[in-house]
């Protein structure tokens, strides 16, 4: 049969746009043939917990689920009483784009803060990290952060710690969307613990997606005192893959080796080239520091309408043309060029 999309053809809208990495297909047709006990009693799930264990350390304890939005509300649900609160920046994705599912799914009540870059600090947690003991007010329990965050930035292990540390003081569990986890890793050169268990995490819904998996992300349990129940909740939130093992398999070739640096390297060092080489061209403006593989710019809209034409990319902000573009772990340099050259091409009409 024929491919009926053109597999040449690479979109800036979301780096899971992209297709599967080779070899993590080919480790999945490697965990195929036989039967395996379902629901994660096969032997590539249990492999999968010394794979994390040599990444987060001895204490982890990873929960393959089916995607994103699930690894933060289960994640979440476990660290919390009915009566607690998260705090989360206001461009948090639990925020603004999992469709109320941290509220409706879970009942959890989400407390914003506005940020400019994305990122929290101690003092921006404070805003809403008050009414302790006040049984009018939802008692603050977690604070969530993401890594790359939503806005491209990329928090440090110094910044991670700072929160943790203040977060706990006041009491608070931390919980980090590492949907792009391994973007914000290979971006600064550090380890993946020097971002979570190192810096003080609790609780990390772990990104496969986005970096070259078919699907599943994990939430993976750092501190077991911080969570409650997680393999129960993953079965009432219907993350319990009956077929676990073609999850587990993905992970396991994502991590063992250094699949998943190679591929966060490509994509952020593709965000860097498309940064460049659109900076300077007249019209454009890149108003947001490009730390991993979103570059974020303004255009003049009818110039991001014809460009939409000829590649995906989504508006971020339609108020002051803001627009958003993504490389992933298969963007090349010709895709990258052919793209920018497109850019000059529409601004130059
Ligand atoms: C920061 C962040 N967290 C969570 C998710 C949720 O992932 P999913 O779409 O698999 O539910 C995304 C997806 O875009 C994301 O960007």
């Amino acid at each position: 049969m024929i491919p009926r999309h053109d597999p040449e053809l690479k979109a800036f809208a979301s780096d899971n746009y992209a297709g599967v990495h080779p070899e993590i297909l080919e480790a999945i047709a490697r965990a195929n043939g036989g039967h395996q006990i379902s629901y994660g009693e096969d032997v590539y799930t249990e492999a999968l917990q010394d794979v994390f264990r040599q990444h987060f350390g001895e204490t982890a304890s990873a929960y393959p689920v089916f995607n994103g939005t699930a690894a933060n509300v289960v994640s979440l649900r476990s660290m919390l009483e009915n009566w607690q609160a998260v705090i989360c920046a206001e461009s948090a994705h639990i925020h603004t784009d999992e469709g109320g599912a941290p509220e409706v799914a879970a009942g959890i009540k989400l407390f914003t803060v506005p940020t400019p870059d994305g990122k929290l600090t101690p003092e921006l947690i404070d805003t809403q990290a008050w009414g302790f003991g006040d049984v009018h007010r939802p008692q603050p329990g977690v604070v969530s952060i993401s890594n790359t965050t939503e806005l491209g930035t990329v928090y440090t292990p110094a910044e991670i710690k700072a929160i943790c540390e203040h977060a706990h003081q006041l009491g608070l569990k931390v919980h980090l969307d590492g949907s792009r986890l391994t973007n914000a890793a290979a971006a600064l050169g550090v380890p993946l613990r020097a971002l979570t268990t190192d810096a003080g995490v609790d609780v990390l819904s772990f990104g496969g997606t986005k970096i070259g998996l078919l699907y599943g992300e994990a939430v993976v349990v750092l501190n077991p005192e911080a969570a409650r129940g997680v393999d129960y909740l993953r079965k009432t939130y219907m993350q319990l893959s009956s077929k676990m093992r073609f999850v587990s398999v993905q992970f396991e070739a994502l991590l063992a080796g250094d699949l998943w640096l190679r591929n966060a390297r490509q994509a952020n060092a593709m965000g860097r080239r498309l940064a460049e080489a659109v900076r300077d061209i007249p019209g454009v403006e890149v108003p947001r520091p490009v730390e991993a593989n979103a570059v974020f710019a303004i255009l003049p809209p009818e110039v991001t309408e014809r460009l939409q034409k000829r590649f995906r990319f989504y508006t971020w902000n339609p108020a002051i043309g803001e627009v958003r573009w993504m490389c992933s772990y298969d963007t090349t340099e010709a895709d990258v060029d052919a793209f920018a050259a497109a850019v000059r091409e529409e601004l130059s009409v």
